[in-house]
């Protein structure tokens, strides 16, 4: 193939899925060829992320705007990167690294380069002619993701007697991803009608789940199980449970000291979070387990792994946030078996698939995920099936900006035809 060049670069403002300001890059090569990215947003973010670059202008959306981000886009790293090959992805990933000059992406905002990163990806693959996921993932791409669907919200995400975060549902008993796909939101609208005889709401919240007004963390779990039972599946055989305590959250002081303070549980160390969380493995069908202690709580998950990661994964997100520097020490320490994969908590495409290989190099897994904002753009899914990590989590069986990622698997996997490949 010939090769093609940019020849320009524009960024514009629009809305995430909250209604807040994110950085949208379009990407325009020489050959006529163009493509388009949108950029996600988090909100329990981690320390260590990458920065995303607001105006804090408070006349604008209350600070919120990125036209400074859009700025840096098109007077700075449009000129740097006109003429560059658009397939030298970690070539132009790098430049933009150094003209930033900052360890979190803090000068030109990680929302600006993460941009300009994702939409040049996107115009390589039109370019060659060939899907994203094959693009990124090579001519062997051909693992399609299990959805791991976000059902129940509890901690910060919800107003109820739930400490745990996320409560998803794991399809991995289903023969494809289609017929997975349709278990979990299945069960999800069986959920709802429990949760309504029950007289709880459900209104859903930002990731498209649940978040009603349960009394305890297990009652969240057991009534899960009930509507995966009354969905006409079998708990942990066809579909699992994966959980985010997201436990910065209920942290004390990052040191080992939590509150359990939603359930009423109270106070109590790392090793009795851990016999408490122990407890629910051996009851529950749970198969994942993200950030079941805090970030700064590196002790704490080392013993967690040592206690559970010969059943479960452990996966670390606050804790490493996709940064190859944490998920390098955690291998080395043995605090999880598994790294939450976000490309804007590090802020580019060639560094998400460094984090990726560094993982796989260790026999550790990875789970690839939206944010709490997101957009229509579907590049999370053509992601996760060039990474070949099985399985990805992008919220519930509503909210379109949800259902876009699940909906661009599904032509995947149409795509690929019998050689597409599903399993855990
Ligand atoms: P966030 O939440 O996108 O708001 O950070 C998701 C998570 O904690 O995994
Ligand atoms: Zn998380």
């Amino acid at each position: 193939m010939k090769s093609a060049h940019i020849s320009s670069i524009d960024a514009m403002e629009i809305l995430d899925s909250r209604g807040n300001p994110t950085v949208r890059v379009s990407v325009e090569l020489d050959n006529g060829i163009s493509s388009v990215a949108s950029v996600p947003s988090g909100a329990s973010t981690g320390e260590n992320e990458a920065i995303e670059l607001r105006d804090n202008d408070m006349n604008r959306y209350a600070g919120k705007g990125v036209l400074q981000a859009v700025a840096n886009v098109n007077e700075k790293l449009s000129p740097l990167l006109a003429g560059f090959d658009v397939s030298q992805q970690s070539l132009i990933d790098q430049t933009m690294i150094d003209l930033d000059g900052t360890a979190n992406k803090s000068n030109l905002g990680a929302n600006a380069i993460l941009g300009v990163s994702m939409a040049v990806a996107r115009a390589a693959a039109n370019a060659s002619n060939l899907p994203l996921y094959q693009y990124l993932g090579g001519a062997g791409a051909k693992r399609i993701t299990i959805p791991c669907m976000n059902i129940i919200n509890g901690g910060e995400h919800s107003d109820n007697n739930v400490d745990i975060q996320e409560f998803m549902a794991v399809p991995l008993g289903a023969p494809t991803f289609r017929e997975g796909l349709r278990y979990v939101a299945e069960t999800f609208h069986v959920l709802k009608k429990i949760l309504k005889a029950r007289g709880l709401a459900t209104s859903v919240g930002d990731e498209g789940g649940f978040a009603p007004n349960l009394s305890s963390n297990e009652d969240a779990m057991e009534t899960i199980v009930q509507a995966i039972e009354q969905a006409g599946y079998k708990p942990g055989e066809d579909i699992a449970i994966a959980l985010d305590s997201a436990a910065n959250s209920f942290a004390v002081d990052m040191k080992g000291s939590y509150d359990l303070k939603w359930s009423g549980a109270g106070k109590m160390q790392s090793k009795d979070l851990i016999a408490l969380s122990k407890s629910w493995v051996e009851k529950y069908p749970i198969v994942l387990w993200e950030d079941p202690l805090a970030e700064g709580d590196w002790d704490g998950f080392r013993a967690f792994t040592q206690e559970l990661g010969n059943k479960i994964e452990v996966v670390g997100d606050d804790i490493f946030v996709t940064n190859t520097q944490y998920i390098r020490q955690g291998i080395e320490q043995g605090v999880a078996n598994s790294a939450l994969i976000k490309l804007n908590q590090i802020g580019t495409v060639s560094e998400s698939i460094e984090a990726v290989r560094m993982c796989r190099d260790a026999g550790w897994r990875y789970f690839i995920s939206h944010r709490s904002g997101e957009t229509e753009d579907t590049f999370l899914a053509d992601f996760a099936v060039a990474m070949d990590g099985g399985h990805l989590k992008s919220g519930s069986a509503s909210r379109s900006e949800r259902i876009a990622k699940y909906n661009r698997l599904l032509e995947i996997e149409q795509e690929l035809g019998d050689v597409a490949q599903y399993y855990w």
